[in-house]
Protein backbone atom coordinates (compact mmCIF):
# COMPACT_ATOMS: atom_id res chain seq x y z
CA UNK A 1 0.00 0.00 0.00
CA UNK A 2 1.12 3.27 -0.98
CA UNK A 3 1.26 6.05 1.84
CA UNK A 4 -1.41 7.96 -0.41
CA UNK A 5 -3.71 4.99 -0.16
CA UNK A 6 -3.55 4.79 3.43
CA UNK A 7 -6.59 5.81 5.51
CA UNK A 8 -6.08 9.54 7.17
CA UNK A 9 -5.68 9.24 11.18
CA UNK A 10 -8.46 10.43 12.77
CA UNK A 11 -10.17 11.22 16.79
CA UNK A 12 -12.75 9.06 17.81
CA UNK A 13 -14.85 11.81 16.37
CA UNK A 14 -13.87 11.11 12.93
CA UNK A 15 -11.66 14.37 12.64
CA UNK A 16 -8.18 13.88 10.59
CA UNK A 17 -5.46 14.45 12.94
CA UNK A 18 -2.02 16.26 11.83
CA UNK A 19 0.59 13.71 13.72
CA UNK A 20 0.73 10.73 14.92
CA UNK A 21 3.88 11.12 16.28
CA UNK A 22 4.12 14.51 17.89
CA UNK A 23 1.76 16.32 20.45
CA UNK A 24 1.45 20.23 20.22
CA UNK A 25 3.67 22.31 21.68
CA UNK A 26 4.69 26.29 22.16
CA UNK A 27 7.59 26.20 19.90
CA UNK A 28 9.62 22.58 19.01
CA UNK A 29 11.00 22.66 23.04
CA UNK A 30 8.22 24.55 24.49
CA UNK A 31 5.59 23.26 27.13
CA UNK A 32 2.45 21.12 25.43
CA UNK A 33 -1.05 22.56 24.98
CA UNK A 34 -4.42 21.75 26.79
CA UNK A 35 -6.05 21.89 23.25
CA UNK A 36 -4.32 19.01 21.82
CA UNK A 37 -7.65 16.88 22.66
CA UNK A 38 -6.14 13.87 20.44
CA UNK A 39 -3.08 13.36 23.07
CA UNK A 40 -6.04 13.42 25.64
CA UNK A 41 -8.00 11.42 23.75
CA UNK A 42 -4.73 9.09 23.11
CA UNK A 43 -3.99 8.87 26.87
CA UNK A 44 -7.31 8.71 28.11
CA UNK A 45 -8.28 5.82 26.10
CA UNK A 46 -5.32 3.96 27.13
CA UNK A 47 -5.56 3.93 30.51
CA UNK A 48 -9.02 2.52 30.27
CA UNK A 49 -7.90 0.16 28.06
CA UNK A 50 -8.18 -3.18 30.44
CA UNK A 51 -11.62 -4.49 31.86
CA UNK A 52 -12.26 -6.48 34.99
CA UNK A 53 -10.63 -10.25 34.10
CA UNK A 54 -13.53 -12.65 34.32
CA UNK A 55 -12.97 -13.96 38.18
CA UNK A 56 -12.94 -17.62 37.48
CA UNK A 57 -11.78 -18.69 34.22
CA UNK A 58 -9.80 -15.43 33.31
CA UNK A 59 -6.92 -16.90 30.63
CA UNK A 60 -8.83 -18.09 27.37
CA UNK A 61 -9.43 -18.28 23.66
CA UNK A 62 -11.93 -19.07 21.26
CA UNK A 63 -12.61 -19.18 17.60
CA UNK A 64 -16.36 -19.06 15.74
CA UNK A 65 -17.61 -22.28 13.93
CA UNK A 66 -20.64 -24.07 13.32
CA UNK A 67 -22.94 -26.62 14.34
CA UNK A 68 -24.49 -29.36 11.96
CA UNK A 69 -27.14 -31.86 13.37
CA UNK A 70 -26.63 -35.08 11.59
CA UNK A 71 -28.80 -37.35 13.87
CA UNK A 72 -32.63 -36.55 14.20
CA UNK A 73 -33.52 -36.32 17.69
CA UNK A 74 -36.41 -34.32 17.39
CA UNK A 75 -38.24 -37.36 19.56
CA UNK A 76 -36.09 -35.92 22.57
CA UNK A 77 -36.25 -31.74 21.71
CA UNK A 78 -38.62 -29.26 19.71
CA UNK A 79 -35.33 -26.72 19.70
CA UNK A 80 -34.24 -25.55 16.62
CA UNK A 81 -30.77 -25.68 17.13
CA UNK A 82 -31.39 -29.54 17.15
CA UNK A 83 -33.91 -29.85 14.26
CA UNK A 84 -32.91 -32.45 11.00
CA UNK A 85 -30.37 -30.91 9.06
CA UNK A 86 -29.84 -27.27 10.52
CA UNK A 87 -26.91 -25.49 10.93
CA UNK A 88 -25.89 -22.91 13.22
CA UNK A 89 -23.32 -20.07 13.80
CA UNK A 90 -21.24 -20.76 16.91
CA UNK A 91 -18.77 -18.84 19.21
CA UNK A 92 -16.40 -20.80 21.55
CA UNK A 93 -14.39 -20.32 24.05
CA UNK A 94 -11.69 -21.86 26.24
CA UNK A 95 -10.03 -21.05 29.17
CA UNK A 96 -8.36 -22.34 32.82
CA UNK A 97 -10.08 -21.62 35.91
CA UNK A 98 -7.96 -20.46 38.58
CA UNK A 99 -4.95 -18.13 36.69
CA UNK A 100 -5.39 -14.94 35.39
CA UNK A 101 -5.22 -13.13 31.87
CA UNK A 102 -1.31 -13.71 31.71
CA UNK A 103 -1.33 -17.29 33.38
CA UNK A 104 0.50 -20.48 31.87
CA UNK A 105 -2.28 -22.37 29.47
CA UNK A 106 -0.44 -25.94 30.64
CA UNK A 107 -1.66 -25.54 34.19
CA UNK A 108 -2.77 -28.53 35.56
CA UNK A 109 -6.83 -27.36 35.70
CA UNK A 110 -9.94 -28.45 34.71
CA UNK A 111 -10.70 -26.59 31.04
CA UNK A 112 -13.89 -24.39 30.54
CA UNK A 113 -15.74 -25.33 27.56
CA UNK A 114 -18.15 -22.34 26.41
CA UNK A 115 -20.36 -22.65 23.51
CA UNK A 116 -22.47 -19.86 22.05
CA UNK A 117 -24.76 -21.32 19.76
CA UNK A 118 -26.96 -18.03 17.66
CA UNK A 119 -30.03 -19.98 17.44
CA UNK A 120 -33.32 -18.77 15.06
CA UNK A 121 -35.07 -19.10 18.78
CA UNK A 122 -32.35 -16.77 20.58
CA UNK A 123 -29.20 -17.70 22.01
CA UNK A 124 -28.52 -20.93 23.28
CA UNK A 125 -25.32 -21.07 25.45
CA UNK A 126 -23.62 -24.74 26.73
CA UNK A 127 -21.41 -23.36 29.44
CA UNK A 128 -19.32 -26.64 30.48
CA UNK A 129 -15.59 -27.88 31.13
CA UNK A 130 -13.31 -30.63 29.49
CA UNK A 131 -14.57 -33.11 32.65
CA UNK A 132 -18.24 -34.53 33.20
CA UNK A 133 -18.63 -33.67 36.92
CA UNK A 134 -17.40 -31.05 39.35
CA UNK A 135 -15.76 -30.35 42.96
CA UNK A 136 -18.62 -29.43 44.56
CA UNK A 137 -22.84 -30.22 44.66
CA UNK A 138 -23.95 -27.09 46.61
CA UNK A 139 -23.07 -23.70 45.11
CA UNK A 140 -22.70 -22.32 48.38
CA UNK A 141 -19.27 -23.50 48.15
CA UNK A 142 -18.12 -22.34 44.65
CA UNK A 143 -16.98 -19.03 46.43
CA UNK A 144 -15.01 -20.74 48.77
CA UNK A 145 -13.65 -23.37 46.75
CA UNK A 146 -12.15 -20.78 44.02
CA UNK A 147 -10.61 -18.90 46.84
CA UNK A 148 -8.41 -22.11 47.44
CA UNK A 149 -7.29 -22.01 44.00
CA UNK A 150 -6.09 -18.98 44.00
CA UNK A 151 -3.54 -17.21 45.38
CA UNK A 152 -3.15 -16.67 49.41
CA UNK A 153 -4.08 -13.07 51.22
CA UNK A 154 -0.36 -12.95 52.52
CA UNK A 155 2.06 -13.78 50.46
CA UNK A 156 -0.12 -13.22 46.84
CA UNK A 157 1.01 -17.13 46.33
CA UNK A 158 -1.02 -19.98 45.08
CA UNK A 159 -0.80 -22.56 47.81
CA UNK A 160 -1.61 -26.48 47.46
CA UNK A 161 -1.67 -26.91 51.30
CA UNK A 162 -5.19 -24.69 50.77
CA UNK A 163 -6.44 -26.44 47.74
CA UNK A 164 -5.78 -30.21 49.63
CA UNK A 165 -7.41 -28.16 53.05
CA UNK A 166 -10.01 -27.20 50.96
CA UNK A 167 -10.57 -31.00 48.96
CA UNK A 168 -10.00 -32.91 52.32
CA UNK A 169 -12.94 -31.22 54.06
CA UNK A 170 -14.78 -31.69 51.06
CA UNK A 171 -14.90 -35.02 50.07
CA UNK A 172 -17.58 -34.79 47.46
CA UNK A 173 -14.68 -33.07 45.21
CA UNK A 174 -13.24 -36.63 45.13
CA UNK A 175 -14.48 -37.96 41.76
CA UNK A 176 -13.50 -34.42 40.44
CA UNK A 177 -9.94 -34.16 41.58
CA UNK A 178 -9.42 -37.79 40.83
CA UNK A 179 -9.96 -36.46 37.22
CA UNK A 180 -8.09 -33.75 37.75
CA UNK A 181 -4.63 -35.25 38.99
CA UNK A 182 -5.08 -38.18 36.00
CA UNK A 183 -4.01 -37.84 32.61
CA UNK A 184 -6.72 -35.72 31.55
CA UNK A 185 -6.02 -33.09 34.18
CA UNK A 186 -3.86 -31.24 31.33
CA UNK A 187 -5.38 -31.32 28.34
CA UNK A 188 -2.01 -31.07 25.02
CA UNK A 189 -4.12 -28.46 23.60
CA UNK A 190 -7.91 -27.19 23.26
CA UNK A 191 -8.61 -29.19 20.26
CA UNK A 192 -7.67 -32.49 22.27
CA UNK A 193 -10.13 -32.36 24.87
CA UNK A 194 -14.07 -33.13 25.26
CA UNK A 195 -16.13 -30.81 26.24
CA UNK A 196 -19.07 -32.47 28.76
CA UNK A 197 -22.02 -29.93 30.04
CA UNK A 198 -21.61 -31.76 33.27
CA UNK A 199 -25.12 -31.03 34.66
CA UNK A 200 -28.07 -32.27 33.62
CA UNK A 201 -30.40 -29.89 31.41
CA UNK A 202 -33.99 -30.66 30.28
CA UNK A 203 -35.39 -31.42 26.77
CA UNK A 204 -39.04 -30.98 25.39
CA UNK A 205 -40.15 -32.21 22.55
CA UNK A 206 -42.97 -31.21 20.47
CA UNK A 207 -45.67 -33.46 22.60
CA UNK A 208 -44.43 -31.71 25.78
CA UNK A 209 -42.67 -34.65 26.86
CA UNK A 210 -40.30 -34.23 28.78
CA UNK A 211 -36.56 -35.75 29.34
CA UNK A 212 -33.04 -35.27 31.53
CA UNK A 213 -30.10 -35.21 28.94
CA UNK A 214 -26.28 -34.51 29.04
CA UNK A 215 -24.29 -32.88 26.81
CA UNK A 216 -20.89 -35.01 25.72
CA UNK A 217 -18.83 -33.07 23.05
CA UNK A 218 -16.34 -35.78 21.99
CA UNK A 219 -12.98 -34.46 20.00
CA UNK A 220 -12.49 -35.41 16.82
CA UNK A 221 -8.72 -35.30 17.15
CA UNK A 222 -8.66 -37.90 20.03
CA UNK A 223 -8.01 -36.97 23.23
CA UNK A 224 -4.25 -35.98 24.12
CA UNK A 225 -2.46 -34.76 27.34
CA UNK A 226 1.02 -33.41 28.46
CA UNK A 227 2.54 -34.96 31.40
CA UNK A 228 3.54 -33.02 34.15
CA UNK A 229 7.02 -32.46 33.53
CA UNK A 230 5.91 -31.56 29.65
CA UNK A 231 3.90 -29.41 30.81
CA UNK A 232 6.10 -27.42 33.32
CA UNK A 233 8.51 -27.03 30.29
CA UNK A 234 5.81 -25.54 28.26
CA UNK A 235 4.43 -23.23 30.86
CA UNK A 236 8.37 -21.40 30.36
CA UNK A 237 8.58 -22.22 26.77
CA UNK A 238 5.29 -20.98 25.92
CA UNK A 239 3.04 -19.55 28.20
CA UNK A 240 -0.17 -19.58 25.34
CA UNK A 241 0.50 -22.51 23.98
CA UNK A 242 -2.91 -23.37 23.85
CA UNK A 243 -4.54 -19.77 22.45
CA UNK A 244 -1.41 -20.29 19.73
CA UNK A 245 -2.15 -23.84 19.08
CA UNK A 246 -5.57 -23.25 18.24
CA UNK A 247 -5.57 -19.96 16.19
CA UNK A 248 -2.59 -21.76 14.09
CA UNK A 249 -4.56 -24.65 13.21
CA UNK A 250 -7.20 -22.89 12.19
CA UNK A 251 -5.44 -20.13 10.00
CA UNK A 252 -4.26 -23.04 8.01
CA UNK A 253 -7.01 -24.23 7.43
CA UNK A 254 -7.02 -27.37 9.87
CA UNK A 255 -10.02 -26.81 11.74
CA UNK A 256 -11.16 -28.78 15.03
CA UNK A 257 -14.40 -30.36 15.17
CA UNK A 258 -16.49 -32.29 18.26
CA UNK A 259 -19.32 -34.45 17.74
CA UNK A 260 -21.85 -34.13 19.98
CA UNK A 261 -23.31 -37.47 22.16
CA UNK A 262 -26.43 -36.68 24.43
CA UNK A 263 -27.27 -38.99 27.12
CA UNK A 264 -31.03 -38.73 27.75
CA UNK A 265 -32.86 -40.26 30.73
CA UNK A 266 -36.74 -40.55 30.42
CA UNK A 267 -38.60 -37.87 32.90
CA UNK A 268 -39.88 -40.84 35.39
CA UNK A 269 -36.57 -42.22 35.72
CA UNK A 270 -35.05 -39.54 37.59
CA UNK A 271 -37.29 -40.29 40.51
CA UNK A 272 -36.07 -43.90 41.01
CA UNK A 273 -33.09 -43.42 39.97
CA UNK A 274 -30.15 -45.66 42.15
CA UNK A 275 -27.95 -42.21 42.24
CA UNK A 276 -29.20 -39.13 42.37
CA UNK A 277 -29.24 -38.14 38.57
CA UNK A 278 -28.78 -34.27 39.60
CA UNK A 279 -25.83 -34.37 41.30
CA UNK A 280 -22.84 -32.51 39.78
CA UNK A 281 -20.09 -34.88 41.25
CA UNK A 282 -21.50 -38.03 39.80
CA UNK A 283 -21.62 -39.40 36.12
CA UNK A 284 -24.17 -41.18 34.64
CA UNK A 285 -23.22 -44.62 33.97
CA UNK A 286 -22.77 -44.93 29.78
CA UNK A 287 -23.93 -48.37 30.52
CA UNK A 288 -27.26 -47.28 31.74
CA UNK A 289 -27.60 -44.30 29.51
CA UNK A 290 -25.80 -45.01 26.50
CA UNK A 291 -24.17 -41.94 24.24
CA UNK A 292 -26.39 -41.15 21.23
CA UNK A 293 -25.07 -39.01 18.62
CA UNK A 294 -26.41 -35.54 17.60
CA UNK A 295 -24.39 -33.91 15.25
CA UNK A 296 -20.97 -31.91 14.70
CA UNK A 297 -19.30 -29.04 15.83
CA UNK A 298 -16.58 -27.17 13.96
CA UNK A 299 -14.44 -24.17 14.39
CA UNK A 300 -13.59 -22.41 11.30
CA UNK A 301 -12.83 -18.91 11.88
CA UNK A 302 -10.43 -16.89 13.84
CA UNK A 303 -11.27 -13.80 15.97
CA UNK A 304 -9.90 -10.07 14.49
CA UNK A 305 -10.40 -8.67 17.74
CA UNK A 306 -9.77 -10.59 20.74
CA UNK A 307 -11.07 -7.73 22.82
CA UNK A 308 -14.47 -7.15 21.05
CA UNK A 309 -14.90 -11.04 20.44
CA UNK A 310 -13.85 -13.23 23.44
CA UNK A 311 -12.95 -10.49 26.00
CA UNK A 312 -16.56 -9.47 26.10
CA UNK A 313 -17.79 -12.66 25.30
CA UNK A 314 -20.73 -13.46 28.00
CA UNK A 315 -21.77 -16.63 28.69
CA UNK A 316 -24.67 -18.03 30.93
CA UNK A 317 -26.15 -21.69 31.46
CA UNK A 318 -29.52 -19.01 32.20
CA UNK A 319 -29.88 -18.89 28.43
CA UNK A 320 -32.22 -21.91 27.02
CA UNK A 321 -34.13 -22.28 24.48
CA UNK A 322 -37.73 -23.37 23.51
CA UNK A 323 -37.29 -26.95 23.86
CA UNK A 324 -34.19 -26.96 26.39
CA UNK A 325 -34.40 -26.25 30.39
CA UNK A 326 -32.81 -26.57 33.58
CA UNK A 327 -32.97 -29.02 35.99
CA UNK A 328 -33.18 -29.30 40.03
CA UNK A 329 -29.12 -29.24 39.85
CA UNK A 330 -28.47 -27.14 42.69
CA UNK A 331 -25.70 -25.82 41.08
CA UNK A 332 -27.15 -25.20 37.89
CA UNK A 333 -29.76 -23.31 39.20
CA UNK A 334 -27.36 -20.86 40.97
CA UNK A 335 -25.26 -20.59 37.84
CA UNK A 336 -28.32 -19.34 36.29
CA UNK A 337 -28.23 -16.26 38.15
CA UNK A 338 -24.44 -15.76 38.81
CA UNK A 339 -22.91 -15.36 35.19
CA UNK A 340 -25.63 -12.45 34.30
CA UNK A 341 -24.82 -10.93 37.14
CA UNK A 342 -20.97 -11.60 36.91
CA UNK A 343 -22.05 -9.64 32.58
CA UNK A 344 -23.40 -6.71 34.35
CA UNK A 345 -20.72 -6.34 36.94
CA UNK A 346 -17.70 -6.83 34.54
CA UNK A 347 -19.71 -5.22 30.98
CA UNK A 348 -22.24 -3.39 31.78
CA UNK A 349 -25.87 -3.81 32.13
CA UNK A 350 -26.39 -3.94 28.13
CA UNK A 351 -23.79 -6.28 27.73
CA UNK A 352 -26.61 -8.43 25.20
CA UNK A 353 -26.07 -5.51 22.89
CA UNK A 354 -22.14 -6.00 22.46
CA UNK A 355 -21.95 -7.43 18.77
CA UNK A 356 -20.34 -10.99 19.89
CA UNK A 357 -23.54 -11.52 22.59
CA UNK A 358 -26.38 -10.26 21.02
CA UNK A 359 -28.69 -12.77 19.11
CA UNK A 360 -29.07 -12.92 15.41
CA UNK A 361 -32.68 -13.37 16.01
CA UNK A 362 -34.86 -10.48 16.47
CA UNK A 363 -35.00 -9.05 20.39
CA UNK A 364 -38.48 -7.85 21.20
CA UNK A 365 -39.00 -6.60 24.68
CA UNK A 366 -39.57 -3.51 27.09
CA UNK A 367 -36.22 -2.70 28.38
CA UNK A 368 -34.97 0.73 28.02
CA UNK A 369 -31.89 2.92 28.57
CA UNK A 370 -29.17 2.17 30.99
CA UNK A 371 -25.11 2.29 30.10
CA UNK A 372 -24.07 2.09 27.20
CA UNK A 373 -27.60 0.97 25.44
CA UNK A 374 -26.61 1.57 21.96
CA UNK A 375 -29.46 -0.43 19.98
CA UNK A 376 -32.74 2.56 19.83
CA UNK A 377 -35.40 0.91 21.78
CA UNK A 378 -39.38 1.27 20.59
CA UNK A 379 -42.55 2.24 21.86
CA UNK A 380 -44.55 1.45 23.84
CA UNK A 381 -42.30 1.28 26.29
CA UNK A 382 -44.76 -0.66 28.78
CA UNK A 383 -47.20 -3.88 28.61
CA UNK A 384 -50.11 -4.58 28.73
CA UNK A 385 -50.44 -1.34 25.87
CA UNK A 386 -52.65 -0.81 23.15
CA UNK A 387 -50.51 -0.12 20.75
CA UNK A 388 -48.91 -2.89 19.12
CA UNK A 389 -46.04 -3.49 21.08
CA UNK A 390 -44.97 -7.33 21.78
CA UNK A 391 -46.82 -9.96 23.14
CA UNK A 392 -45.34 -12.90 25.23
CA UNK A 393 -46.35 -16.22 24.20
CA UNK A 394 -48.04 -18.10 27.43
CA UNK A 395 -47.67 -21.38 25.22
CA UNK A 396 -43.62 -21.19 26.11
CA UNK A 397 -43.94 -23.34 29.09
CA UNK A 398 -40.73 -25.36 29.15
CA UNK A 399 -37.83 -22.50 30.18
CA UNK A 400 -36.37 -23.55 33.46
CA UNK A 401 -37.31 -27.17 32.85
CA UNK A 402 -40.68 -28.96 34.81
CA UNK A 403 -40.19 -31.06 37.95
CA UNK A 404 -42.35 -31.09 41.30
CA UNK A 405 -41.17 -29.56 43.96
CA UNK A 406 -42.79 -29.33 47.79
CA UNK A 407 -41.36 -29.15 50.94
CA UNK A 408 -40.09 -27.11 53.92
CA UNK A 409 -37.32 -24.20 53.53
CA UNK A 410 -34.24 -26.40 54.56
CA UNK A 411 -30.45 -25.95 54.02
CA UNK A 412 -29.53 -29.55 53.52
CA UNK A 413 -27.63 -31.86 51.47
CA UNK A 414 -29.84 -33.90 48.83
CA UNK A 415 -31.67 -36.82 49.99
CA UNK A 416 -28.99 -39.84 49.52
CA UNK A 417 -30.06 -42.84 47.02
CA UNK A 418 -28.57 -46.17 47.40
CA UNK A 419 -25.62 -45.41 45.17
CA UNK A 420 -24.63 -41.61 46.47
CA UNK A 421 -21.66 -42.26 48.07
CA UNK A 422 -18.54 -39.84 47.14
CA UNK A 423 -16.00 -42.23 46.58
CA UNK A 424 -17.89 -45.58 44.26
CA UNK A 425 -17.13 -43.45 41.04
CA UNK A 426 -13.98 -41.78 41.57
CA UNK A 427 -12.67 -45.50 42.43
CA UNK A 428 -14.45 -47.30 39.46
CA UNK A 429 -12.02 -44.19 37.27
CA UNK A 430 -8.97 -45.33 38.82
CA UNK A 431 -9.94 -49.37 39.17
CA UNK A 432 -11.62 -49.56 35.46
CA UNK A 433 -11.01 -46.55 33.05
CA UNK A 434 -6.83 -46.15 34.16
CA UNK A 435 -4.42 -48.91 33.20
CA UNK A 436 -1.66 -49.77 35.18
CA UNK A 437 0.32 -46.81 33.75
CA UNK A 438 -2.05 -44.20 33.86
CA UNK A 439 -2.17 -45.20 37.54
CA UNK A 440 1.30 -44.71 37.98
CA UNK A 441 1.24 -41.58 36.56
CA UNK A 442 -1.75 -40.48 38.75
CA UNK A 443 0.46 -41.78 42.02
CA UNK A 444 3.15 -39.48 41.21
CA UNK A 445 1.14 -36.23 40.24
CA UNK A 446 -0.51 -36.44 43.37
CA UNK A 447 2.91 -36.84 45.13
CA UNK A 448 4.28 -34.32 43.06
CA UNK A 449 1.47 -32.46 44.32
CA UNK A 450 1.41 -32.93 47.81
CA UNK A 451 5.16 -32.16 48.62
CA UNK A 452 4.94 -28.81 47.09
CA UNK A 453 3.80 -27.09 49.83
CA UNK A 454 0.93 -29.60 51.94
CA UNK A 455 1.58 -29.75 55.31
CA UNK A 456 0.26 -31.35 58.30
CA UNK A 457 -2.99 -32.12 59.27
CA UNK A 458 -3.90 -31.53 55.87
CA UNK A 459 -1.25 -34.38 54.67
CA UNK A 460 -2.59 -36.76 56.76
CA UNK A 461 -5.94 -36.07 55.81
CA UNK A 462 -5.04 -36.24 51.79
CA UNK A 463 -3.83 -40.34 52.54
CA UNK A 464 -7.18 -40.65 54.30
CA UNK A 465 -8.75 -39.24 51.05
CA UNK A 466 -6.81 -41.02 48.33
CA UNK A 467 -7.50 -44.74 50.88
CA UNK A 468 -11.19 -44.03 50.40
CA UNK A 469 -10.88 -43.86 46.41
CA UNK A 470 -8.94 -46.78 46.53
CA UNK A 471 -6.68 -48.84 49.31
CA UNK A 472 -3.64 -49.38 47.19
CA UNK A 473 -3.64 -45.92 45.14
CA UNK A 474 -3.72 -44.34 48.85
CA UNK A 475 -0.76 -46.62 50.36
CA UNK A 476 1.28 -45.71 47.21
CA UNK A 477 0.66 -42.03 47.60
CA UNK A 478 1.81 -42.15 51.36
CA UNK A 479 4.32 -44.02 50.32
CA UNK A 480 5.48 -41.82 47.72
CA UNK A 481 5.44 -38.43 50.17
CA UNK A 482 7.27 -40.15 53.02
CA UNK A 483 9.48 -41.96 51.08
CA UNK A 484 10.60 -38.38 49.10
CA UNK A 485 9.96 -36.43 52.05
CA UNK A 486 12.96 -38.97 54.04
CA UNK A 487 14.92 -37.74 50.96
CA UNK A 488 15.10 -34.40 51.23
CA UNK A 489 14.94 -34.08 54.86
CA UNK A 490 16.55 -37.05 56.80
CA UNK A 491 14.91 -35.60 59.94
CA UNK A 492 11.39 -36.03 58.90
CA UNK A 493 9.05 -36.27 61.40
CA UNK A 494 6.67 -39.71 61.36
CA UNK A 495 3.51 -37.71 59.70
CA UNK A 496 6.28 -36.73 56.86
CA UNK A 497 6.17 -33.31 57.93
CA UNK A 498 8.98 -32.05 55.93
CA UNK A 499 6.44 -32.15 52.73
CA UNK A 500 5.73 -29.03 54.00
CA UNK A 501 7.73 -25.99 52.28
CA UNK A 502 10.14 -23.83 53.28
CA UNK A 503 7.42 -20.96 51.81
CA UNK A 504 4.97 -22.15 54.38
CA UNK A 505 7.58 -22.46 57.52
CA UNK A 506 8.12 -19.08 57.08
CA UNK A 507 4.54 -18.04 57.10
P1 LIG B 1 -17.28 -46.45 30.64
O1 LIG B 1 -16.17 -47.46 30.60
O2 LIG B 1 -18.44 -46.64 29.74
O3 LIG B 1 -16.72 -44.99 30.37
C1 LIG B 1 -15.47 -44.60 30.80
C2 LIG B 1 -15.20 -43.25 30.16
O4 LIG B 1 -14.11 -42.66 30.84
C3 LIG B 1 -14.72 -43.29 28.71
O5 LIG B 1 -15.79 -43.42 27.84
C4 LIG B 1 -14.02 -41.96 28.59
O6 LIG B 1 -14.98 -40.92 28.43
C5 LIG B 1 -13.50 -41.71 29.99
N1 LIG B 1 -12.08 -41.87 30.18
C6 LIG B 1 -11.21 -42.71 29.56
N2 LIG B 1 -9.97 -42.52 30.06
C7 LIG B 1 -10.05 -41.58 31.01
C8 LIG B 1 -9.13 -40.96 31.87
N3 LIG B 1 -7.84 -41.31 31.88
N4 LIG B 1 -9.55 -40.01 32.72
C9 LIG B 1 -10.85 -39.64 32.74
N5 LIG B 1 -11.80 -40.20 31.94
C10 LIG B 1 -11.39 -41.16 31.09
O7 LIG B 1 -17.70 -46.41 32.16
P2 LIG B 1 -18.81 -45.60 32.95
O8 LIG B 1 -19.69 -44.78 32.10
O9 LIG B 1 -19.42 -46.58 33.87
O10 LIG B 1 -17.90 -44.64 33.81
C11 LIG B 1 -16.82 -45.12 34.61
C12 LIG B 1 -16.01 -43.94 35.04
O11 LIG B 1 -15.52 -43.30 33.87
C13 LIG B 1 -16.83 -42.89 35.78
O12 LIG B 1 -16.86 -43.13 37.15
C14 LIG B 1 -16.14 -41.63 35.42
O13 LIG B 1 -15.11 -41.36 36.34
C15 LIG B 1 -15.48 -41.89 34.07
N6 LIG B 1 -16.19 -41.20 32.97
C16 LIG B 1 -17.50 -41.48 32.71
C17 LIG B 1 -18.19 -40.71 31.82
C18 LIG B 1 -19.65 -40.89 31.65
O14 LIG B 1 -20.31 -39.96 31.18
N7 LIG B 1 -20.21 -42.03 31.98
C19 LIG B 1 -17.53 -39.64 31.04
C20 LIG B 1 -16.12 -39.50 31.31
C21 LIG B 1 -15.51 -40.23 32.29
P3 LIG B 1 -15.21 -40.13 27.09
O15 LIG B 1 -15.77 -41.20 26.18
O16 LIG B 1 -16.19 -39.09 27.46
O17 LIG B 1 -13.89 -39.64 26.62
C1 LIG C 1 -16.97 -18.68 34.47
C2 LIG C 1 -19.63 -18.78 38.50
C3 LIG C 1 -19.72 -23.63 38.29
C4 LIG C 1 -17.90 -23.40 33.84
C5 LIG C 1 -17.62 -18.31 35.62
C6 LIG C 1 -17.78 -16.95 36.08
C7 LIG C 1 -18.53 -16.98 37.19
C8 LIG C 1 -18.84 -18.36 37.46
C9 LIG C 1 -19.00 -15.79 38.02
C10 LIG C 1 -17.19 -15.73 35.39
C11 LIG C 1 -18.14 -15.32 34.31
C12 LIG C 1 -17.66 -14.11 33.54
O1 LIG C 1 -17.18 -13.15 34.15
O2 LIG C 1 -17.81 -14.12 32.28
C13 LIG C 1 -19.91 -20.10 38.79
C14 LIG C 1 -20.71 -20.56 39.90
C15 LIG C 1 -20.72 -21.92 39.87
C16 LIG C 1 -19.93 -22.33 38.70
C17 LIG C 1 -21.40 -19.65 40.91
C18 LIG C 1 -21.37 -22.93 40.77
C19 LIG C 1 -22.37 -22.64 41.58
C20 LIG C 1 -19.28 -23.99 37.06
C21 LIG C 1 -19.39 -25.31 36.49
C22 LIG C 1 -18.89 -25.24 35.22
C23 LIG C 1 -18.45 -23.87 35.01
C24 LIG C 1 -19.98 -26.52 37.20
C25 LIG C 1 -18.79 -26.30 34.18
C26 LIG C 1 -19.63 -27.32 34.09
C27 LIG C 1 -17.49 -22.10 33.65
C28 LIG C 1 -16.86 -21.65 32.43
C29 LIG C 1 -16.59 -20.29 32.60
C30 LIG C 1 -17.06 -19.94 33.93
C31 LIG C 1 -16.55 -22.48 31.20
C32 LIG C 1 -15.93 -19.36 31.60
C33 LIG C 1 -16.98 -18.76 30.71
C34 LIG C 1 -16.34 -18.05 29.55
O3 LIG C 1 -15.70 -18.73 28.73
O4 LIG C 1 -16.45 -16.82 29.47
N1 LIG C 1 -18.27 -19.15 36.50
N2 LIG C 1 -19.46 -21.19 38.08
N3 LIG C 1 -18.71 -23.14 36.14
N4 LIG C 1 -17.59 -21.05 34.52
FE1 LIG C 1 -18.51 -21.13 36.28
Amino acid sequence: MTDQERPATTTDAGIPVASDEHSLSVGADGPLLLQDHYLIEQMANFNRERIPERQPHAKGGGAFGSFEVTHDVTAFTRAAVFAPDTTTDVLARFSTVAGERGSPDTWRDPRGFSLKFYTSEGNWDMVGNNTPVFFIRDPMKFQHFIRSQKRRLDNNLRDHDMQWDFWTLVPESAHQVTWLMGDRGIPRTWRHMNGYSSHTYSWINEAGEHFWVKYHFKTDQGIETFTQDEADQMASADTDYHQRDLFEHIESGEHPSWTLHVQVMPFEDAKTYRLNPFDLTKVWPHADYPLQEVGRLTLNRNVTDYHTEIEQAAFEPNNTVPGTGLSPDKMLLARGFSYADAHRARLGVNYKQIPVNAPTSPTNNYQKDGAMRVQNATSPVYAPNSYGGPAADPARTDDGGRWHADGDMVRTAYTLREDDDDWSQAGALVREVMDEAARGRLVDNVVGHLLNGVSEPVLQRAFEYWRNVDGDIGAKIEEGVRAKADETDPKADEQGNTARSSMQDKA
